[in-house]
């Protein structure tokens, strides 16, 4: 086993804030940064230490803040960049650091650049994307976008096309130009020179394409990510930003990484001069109820949750670091996925604890930390997102009824991580005095932040608990990790440790009693219960679980 290095991107925990529906503070429906300084001391006091915004620039919203239209600036809709340096300077003064999304694979169609090297070929905008001339009638290649039809979008005046991996007004910037990465390059710096702490950079491991873009397998949706996933330049860009910036700045990062792999992602983030991000977010673990994406579901099986967490805590220990969630702004609300409405708190409870407590740095979502479920959407009119309506023309192209798509996205959709807020049980749950822009969750009345700050039993509590006990014993950062009960599909426990001090978690992914029996090694009456979600009245070493029970025990 190799030592750890320690370091603060490690010890650090991060809350995720999707700025739209966060906290309205001048009633127009959209959350903005004045009710985002109305709430940093509560932030604050979940016992976090970063802020990540998801982008706060301004974007005509076809994917709501993921298609930029200025890297330079803070939407209107959010506010304006003096507001937002109050923001950078209040939230040091707490502790709190900040880290911005970087969206760099694509622009807005709506980006200077873009209209300059639409309107005219000679342009050194045009270079700045991938503009082809077609095959004869049909588009250069036979990429699918993830998000909307074909990869390709015709422009007649031009007889060209532009390639977009994403929506039509996502635009695929051409990262082989070193203009384009001089300019990434300089978005870094503008921000971190105004005081940011680092970046969350969207989709980063798309920004090499492969030579000649060839055409991919024919798949019905994403075809050819095979040619831009993992692109044979993604490393050595990532490294030119890193030496040539990032490395400059006591700063950090995390990329997103769709069907990454652990032995891929060593190739990024193992510690030392190669390393080129801090950490990686994967998604195999969120595969467990889901085939491939969110929208084709299967039951969810615990096993297959537990050897992804397991694989990357192994292959990570030492060497690299994990990034931990279980929620974030494109999927479902987990309590609905792998835990139960109907114990709501236990099994909230018992999900923080099954990934916080593991090796790595966990990121929580706005309303996680109160246990916010799926909202019930009646009509599909009231979804929002580019995505839904992707799945409903072709979900319906495969006979799907129009009743079964609203039950599928009121499962599926991401859009259920994007309903507001919820902070009491005032009108649209508090998060504005306006008209919401989103529909507000009809169950804000039963889960809402105020009705949680003054119960001591409440999830909010439980989190604040959690990420005290993190911050105040080095094991829960720096300690191994070894599975248990492998082989069980409704226990998940794993021990941590660390100089000789040893800590057992054990989590029951049920309602019905599971039988545990104490591991070899283990005896519970010597333990100290230090986190449960039920009284324990005797620390036995064999009992039957409670629903969705949890328990943490310290051997010291
Ligand atoms: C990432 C973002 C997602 C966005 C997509 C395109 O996956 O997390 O919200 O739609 O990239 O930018
Ligand atoms: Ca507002």
């Amino acid at each position: 086993m190799s030592e750890i290095k320690k370091h603060w991107y490690k010890e650090m925990s991060v809350y995720q804030i999707w700025p739209r529906s966060f906290c309205d503070g001048n009633g127009d429906g959209i959350g903005d940064l004045d009710g985002i300084m109305s709430k940093l001391d509560y932030i604050k006091s979940i016992g976090v230490d970063v802020i990540w915004f998801s982008p706060l620039y301004p974007s005509p919203n076809a994917d709501y803040g993921y298609d930029i239209s200025d890297y330079r600036n803070i939407s209107p809709d959010y506010g304006n960049t003096e507001q937002f340096k109050v923001l950078i300077d209040e939230a040091h003064k707490r502790g709190l650091k900040i880290i911005m999304d970087l969206v760099v694979n694509h622009t807005s169609d709506e980006h200077e650049w873009f209209k300059q090297g639409r309107a005219d070929k000679n342009s050194k905008y045009h270079n700045y994307y991938f503009w082809r001339e077609g095959k004869g009638k049909n588009p250069p290649n036979n990429w699918k976008s993830v998000f909307e039809g074909g990869a390709w979008e015709y422009d007649k005046d031009l007889n060209e096309y532009y390639l977009h991996v994403f929506a039509k007004k996502q635009p695929d910037l051409n990262m082989d130009n070193p203009e384009v990465r001089q300019e990434v390059k300089d978005i870094m710096k503008y921000w971190l020179d105004m005081g940011v702490d680092g970046f969350r950079e969207d989709v980063i491991t798309y920004i090499s394409k492969r030579e000649g873009l060839p055409n991919g397998i024919p798949l019905p949706v994403g075809a050819g990510i095979e040619h831009y996933t993992n692109g044979p330049h993604v490393y050595e860009y990532l490294k030119e930003f890193k030496d040539e910036v990032l490395s400059k700045y006591d700063c950090f990062t995390v990329g997103e990484a769709p069907m990454m792999t652990p032995k891929v992602a060593k190739e990024y983030i193992t510690e030392g001069d190669s390393q080129v991000l801090n950490l990686m977010f994967h998604s195999q673990h969120m595969e467990a109820d889901s085939f491939l994406t969110d929208w084709i579901h299967v039951p969810f099986s615990l096993k297959k949750m537990k050897k992804a967490f397991s694989t990357w805590q192994k292959e990570m220990y030492g060497t690299a670091w994990n990034a931990l969630y279980i929620e974030n702004h494109d999927h479902p609300r987990a309590i609905d996925r792998f835990g139960s409405l109907k114990y709501h708190k236990q099994s909230a409870k018992m999900l923080a604890t099954m990934y916080i407590c593991q090796s790595g740095t966990p990121f929580i979502y706005q309303g996680q930390e109160i246990g916010m479920t799926n909202a019930t959407f009646n009509d599909v009119n009231e979804f929002k997102d580019v995505l839904t309506f992707n799945n409903q023309r072709l979900f319906k192209k495969l006979g799907v009824s129009d009743k079964k798509f609203l039950s599928m996205a009121n499962r599926c959709s991401r859009e259920q991580s994007r309903t507001p807020m919820q902070w009491n049980s005032s009108e649209n749950g508090g998060f504005t005095t306006g008209t919401p822009w989103f529909k507000v969750n009809d169950n804000y009345k039963d889960i809402n932040v105020e009705s949680q700050e003054n119960d001591p039993d409440s999830v909010l509590n439980f989190y604040r608990k959690l990420l005290k006990f993190r911050k105040e014993n080095e094991i829960v950062i720096y300690g191994d990790y070894k599975e248990h009960y492998k082989s069980s599909s409704d226990l998940f426990v794993y021990e941590r440790n660390l100089d000789g001090k040893r800590m057992l978690v054990i989590c029951s992914f049920t309602e019905k009693p599971v039988r545990f029996t104490a591991p070899e090694g283990f005896d519970l009456e010597k333990g100290r219960l230090v986190l449960q979600n039920y009284d324990v009245i005797y620390n036995s070493n064999v009992f039957m679980t409670k629903p969705f029970e949890m328990r943490v025990y310290m051997f010291d």
